[in-house]
């Protein structure tokens, strides 16, 4: 025997034992057993010249960590069955951020450019920042407005009890603190808000963006002003904002704010039709208004020195607005289904 015929040997073992159907044990013991072909072959080494054995047994060596994997392979696969090692692997799917996650990071984005700074307050918060600080007192029949999930837990004998945050605005009074009662503020506040509600349009986990401004001399004008921003920012440079009174505890005045529609530029018609995306030209997403004095007062400001402008409103709701999206049902955003999420 030559290295030359050990080598063709060993490659006519290598095809058979690729080719071999039999299920992985039986297999293993035909190949790799005491008495196995492989054991056979490298018996044929005595024949060998002494100078010839070294280089033999290296490609035997080789060889046998070759079966290994072969052998290692039709175990896997079913019932024996023989596995192709050469086609090529699946790649894992590439993902991506969550498309929440991507509005947030546009929306602050946004916000960070004329001088707001990002800041995240609690999720689960004390009464007193939800409610009662925001001009709500206890048995405030304003309160029903939101639908709220009370915490079984310890009441504070300051701030009261437990809550899930109905909304963004306990970032207001925790935001004048921090600051020390100090103006000037500018903070948008992004966050997870509960409510007890379900449909279409509704989620009971959702998130909301809290815009606060506070200095000398704010007036509703700076409020306008931020809110065209952010629509034209967010939604393309033709967006207007609308402004109409509302009332909310926390701010006077108050205002529910409405973006034109993109579809038909605010005019409710497209053609002769009407639009079917808005029907009357807008899109009302959130609240706003001008701080209550009260809610200075609260987180220590003077509000003979001071006045602020606070607008709030959800992140998933302003996002399905968006005109290449068009989402009717804003629960398949948390459906965690990967064909749904994968458009975005
Ligand atoms: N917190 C209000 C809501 O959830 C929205 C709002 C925020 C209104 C700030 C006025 C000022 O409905």
């Amino acid at each position: 025997m030559t290295i030359k015929q050990l080598q063709s040997a060993i490659q006519e073992l290598k095809q058979t034992a690729l080719s071999d159907a039999t299920p992985g044990a039986q297999k293993h013991q035909t190949y790799l057993g005491k008495k196995g072909k492989f054991n056979l072959l490298a018996k044929k080494i005595l024949d060998l010249s002494p100078v010839d054995r070294k280089k033999a047994g290296q490609l035997l060596n080789h060889f046998k960590s070759e079966l290994e994997t072969i052998l290692a392979h039709s175990d896997a696969g079913e019932s024996g069955e023989w596995v192709d090692l050469s086609i090529p692997g699946k790649k894992p799917d590439v993902g991506h951020l969550h498309p929440i996650s991507q509005a947030i990071a546009q929306i602050s984005r946004i916000f960070e450019r004329i001088g707001f700074t990002r800041v995240r307050y609690p999720e689960v918060d004390w009464d007193w920042y939800v409610f009662e600080s925001l001009n709500m007192p206890p048995d405030h029949p304003a309160r029903d407005e939101w639908e709220t999930f009370f915490v079984d837990g310890p009441t504070h004998p300051d701030l009261g009890k437990l809550v899930l945050t109905t909304h963004t605005s306990n970032g207001q009074v925790r935001e004048m603190e921090r600051l020390h009662g100090q103006p000037p503020i500018r903070m948008i506040n992004i966050a997870r808000c509960y409510r007890r509600q379900q449909d279409a349009t509704h989620t009971q986990m959702f998130h909301q963006f809290e815009g606060l401004v506070v200095d000398k001399g704010i007036n509703i004008q700076h409020l306008k002003g931020t809110l065209d921003h952010f629509a034209r920012e967010f939604y393309g440079p033709g967006t207007k904002s609308r402004i109409r009174p509302f009332h909310f505890q926390f701010t006077e005045p108050s205002f529910e704010v409405d973006f034109s529609c993109h579809i038909c530029q605010g005019t409710g018609r497209v053609g002769k039709n009407k639009c079917r995306f808005c029907k009357s030209g807008w899109h009302e997403v959130g609240g706003a208004g001008m701080v209550h004095p009260n809610v200075l007062k609260a987180g220590g400001i003077d509000p003979s020195q001071y006045t602020g402008f606070a607008f709030g409103w959800g992140v998933e709701r302003t996002y399905s607005l968006k005109d290449h999206l068009n989402i009717d049902d804003i629960r398949l955003i948390y459906s965690n289904q990967a064909s749904f999420l994968r458009q975005f």
